[in-house]
């Protein structure tokens, strides 16, 4: 299978991408503390069925049982929606989206702090929304997944965070997950090399401790093995002639590196 998609692939993906990035837009204003996540998984997989009409992705993925994904705190990735966990002041959560739109998948996630959250809290959600957007900033023809993993690994060490090495970034199209992995650690001009219609997730873990991890028994949560804050980013990109494009940009949102500069996409 090459990596490299159509242009055919690309606009269905676009599509994909932006309806993805709709949730999450949609879901804002419901992440609040006293609700559970169950009822936020409710919202979501009714927004995606009834009113955009695509498949949540997660939904029967492997046995995953619900149809988004919701990771409070240590919880890195993969957490499962149910009505014993209530947010609360002081959490933070991220949510994944995946939805499937004529055959095609969108992947996106972002964190959302639940009234008011620590200082640690703050600076961990920023720093690795910084990190997204700075792997996103290195993604151009002729560079390498080296430079991406890099320039995350680098800004979250700055920072004496760490990042998690067990799970990755992932190729997407027709499949949810297919190569290349996108590792969020590297080192510069090393791995395969960038090139025009390559259309990727870079997703960054971010651990305020360690970057070890546990499953837990349920075979999906991943926390942190130190129980301390972990928070993700994900954006579903493509690479073009000129740069990159973000398919799961939402409205609003813009690309500011920590240097003051903007990455523009599409
Ligand atoms: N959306 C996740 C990712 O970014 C994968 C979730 S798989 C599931 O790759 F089964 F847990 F939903
Ligand atoms: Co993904
Ligand atoms: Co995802």
């Amino acid at each position: 299978m090459s990596l490299i998609k159509t242009p055919v692939d690309i606009q269905a993906m676009r599509e994909a991408g932006r309806l993805a990035a709709d949730v999450l837009v949609y879901i804002a204003p419901y992440v609040q503390a006293g609700i559970s996540t169950l009822e936020l998984d409710r919202l979501c997989h009714e927004y995606m069925v009834s009113v955009q009409r695509v498949i949540p992705a997660p939904l029967n993925y492997h046995g995953f049982p619900k149809s988004i994904c919701t990771s409070v705190n240590h919880v890195i990735c993969h957490g499962i929606p149910t009505d014993k966990k209530i947010l609360k002041n002081g959490d933070i959560i991220n949510i994944d989206i995946t939805v499937i739109h004529q055959g095609y998948h969108g992947d996106t996630s972002q964190m959302f702090l639940v009234g008011d959250c620590s200082p640690l809290a703050h600076r961990l959600c920023k720093v690795s929304q910084e990190c997204l957007y700075l792997g996103i900033a290195q993604v151009r023809q002729g560079a390498t997944l080296g430079d991406i993993g890099n320039a995350i690994q680098t800004h979250a060490q700055a920072q004496h965070f760490s990042v998690v090495r067990d799970y990755c970034g992932h190729g997407i199209g027709k499949v949810f997950h297919e190569d290349p992995q996108i590792l969020h650690y590297g080192q510069p001009g090393t791995g395969m090399v960038l090139r025009a219609g390559m259309i990727f997730t870079i997703e960054p873990m971010i651990n305020a401790g360690t970057h070890h991890t546990r499953l837990l028994s349920d075979q999906w949560t991943v926390v942190t093995r130190d129980h301390q804050l972990s928070a993700q980013w994900e954006h579903t990109l493509l690479v073009t002639d000129t740069g990159v494009e973000v398919l799961t940009l939402r409205p609003g949102e813009e690309i500011i590196l920590p240097t003051g500069t903007a990455v523009v996409t599409g």
